[in-house]
């Protein structure tokens, strides 16, 4: 007999997963956390109680697993495409006349779409400029599953074809293989490696005390669709820290409902959720 409440079992892995992760999960969330329940006891194959199953997350097992299971991972290629247009317009070709060696950072990277849409940003931006580009991006996410796909950068093409703005032709930088399935076939699109090299994919947790950068490192950050999960409180500490390790005229990219809280004073706004950074935040 349970001795528990589904929403004992809930409100324990909001705690758990705020203290993981920094995510908070809002009260009307009740029929996802349910879902991700099941999905955390497919991953870890375990099949008993889900308080037992908690008991062994908080004692160091299934750490990943829990994580992975209760993150959202929702992207595409060139989503919010006109921050890309923004970088192919604006940032790198003063960057490239600048000369040196670009650094940029997506912070929240999932599957992979938007560091890969940022790598054949860079790449059109030179064929345009018919100027060599030194760039390099590092692409991080808190979830190891996301990562690994990412990695492996293989994609079905019905879900991506729709996602390219008219300035990208995919088949560029992806190889296209057909590939027979119970349903039929399907197209799958894989990453060339002129892409992959110029990405270096790691976990990270945002909610971290400090980041592995230096200060001012990047040229650019995207940190887009990711603050949302977290409380106004810890927005406000995650771009405090991330600002740190942007350049002075360096861009920082967020997603479309989210806003630079307290860096407000401390950027100029160019664009729909573009900042370029004036002056360090103390
Ligand atoms: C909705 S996706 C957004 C992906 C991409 N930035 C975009 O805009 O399409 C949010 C990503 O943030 C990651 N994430 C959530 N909490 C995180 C944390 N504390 N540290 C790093 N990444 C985190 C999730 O794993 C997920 O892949």
């Amino acid at each position: 007999m349970k001795k528990y409440t589904t929403q004992d079992a809930h409100n324990r892995i909001k705690k758990l997963l705020y203290s993981l992760t920094g995510i908070t999960l809002a009260d009307n969330k009740d029929i996802m956390i349910s879902n991700r329940i099941d999905k955390l006891k497919r991953d870890s194959k375990y099949q008993g109680d889900i308080m037992d199953l908690l008991d062994l997350v908080e004692s160091g097992s299934y750490v990943t697993e829990f994580i992975n299971s209760f993150t959202t991972n929702k992207t595409h290629f060139f989503r919010e495409d006109f921050h890309f247009l923004d970088l192919k317009d604006r940032v790198l070709p003063k960057l490239a006349k600048e000369g040196g060696k670009i650094q940029m950072y997506c912070s929240a990277s999932s599957t992979g779409e938007e560091p890969y849409s940022m790598a054949m940003t860079v790449l059109e931006t030179k064929e345009e400029l018919g100027k060599y580009i030194d760039a390099s991006i590092v692409a991080t996410d808190i979830d190891t599953n996301v990562l690994q796909y990412a990695a492996n950068g293989i994609y079905r093409f019905s879900k991506s074809s729709k996602e390219f703005p008219n300035w990208i032709k995919p088949q560029k930088y992806f190889k296209r293989r057909v590939q027979k399935n119970l349903a039929g076939e399907e197209v799958l699109i894989k990453v060339k490696d002129e892409l992959k090299k110029m990405i270096t994919f790691k976990v990270m947790n945002l909610n971290d005390n400090s980041y592995p950068y230096q200060n001012n490192q990047f040229d650019v950050i995207f940190c887009r669709n990711v603050l949302i999960y977290f409380s106004a409180e810890d927005q406000n500490n995650i771009l405090k820290k991330l600002f740190r390790h942007l350049k002075i005229g360096g861009t920082l990219y967020l997603g479309h409902s989210e806003n630079p809280q307290d860096l407000i004073n401390y950027v100029s706004r160019v664009g729909q959720n573009i900042f370029v950074k004036e002056k360090e935040i103390n």
